[in-house]
């Protein structure tokens, strides 16, 4: 394979595999106790709500502790309900810097 072929085929590659880079791996069961159902609607939320004026950031960014003054501060933002807001919460928290 040249060289041109391998860059582009790469570019390919990361193009596909980076939309998924923040979704819940599939064989997520139970983390933290909190059932998988509302961290997939929590990861399906923050990717919906929080990616229209800047980047995804990484839930690993921060500490569970840090991730609701966050959450609470871009809520209005955000235009997001209270439920919606504590369900991004808990996707966060089960992937936050530990
Ligand atoms: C209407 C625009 C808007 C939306 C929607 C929005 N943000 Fe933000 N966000 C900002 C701006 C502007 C800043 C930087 C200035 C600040 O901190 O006030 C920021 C900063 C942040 C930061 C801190 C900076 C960093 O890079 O670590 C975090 C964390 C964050 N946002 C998370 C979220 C989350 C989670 C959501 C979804 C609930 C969200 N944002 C939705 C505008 C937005």
């Amino acid at each position: 394979m040249n060289t041109k072929r391998f860059i582009s085929m790469s570019v390919i590659i990361l193009f596909c595999c980076g939309a998924n880079l923040f979704a819940v791996k599939q064989n997520t069961t139970i983390k933290n106790k909190v059932p998988v159902d509302s961290i997939k609607t929590g990861n399906e939320l923050y990717m919906k709500n929080c990616a229209s004026c800047h980047k995804l950031i990484d839930p690993a960014k921060y500490t569970k502790v840090q991730w609701p003054d966050f959450v609470n501060k871009m809520q209005k933002r955000a235009k997001i309900t209270d439920a919606q807001k504590a369900l991004i919460i808990s996707y966060l928290a089960t992937e936050a810097k530990k």
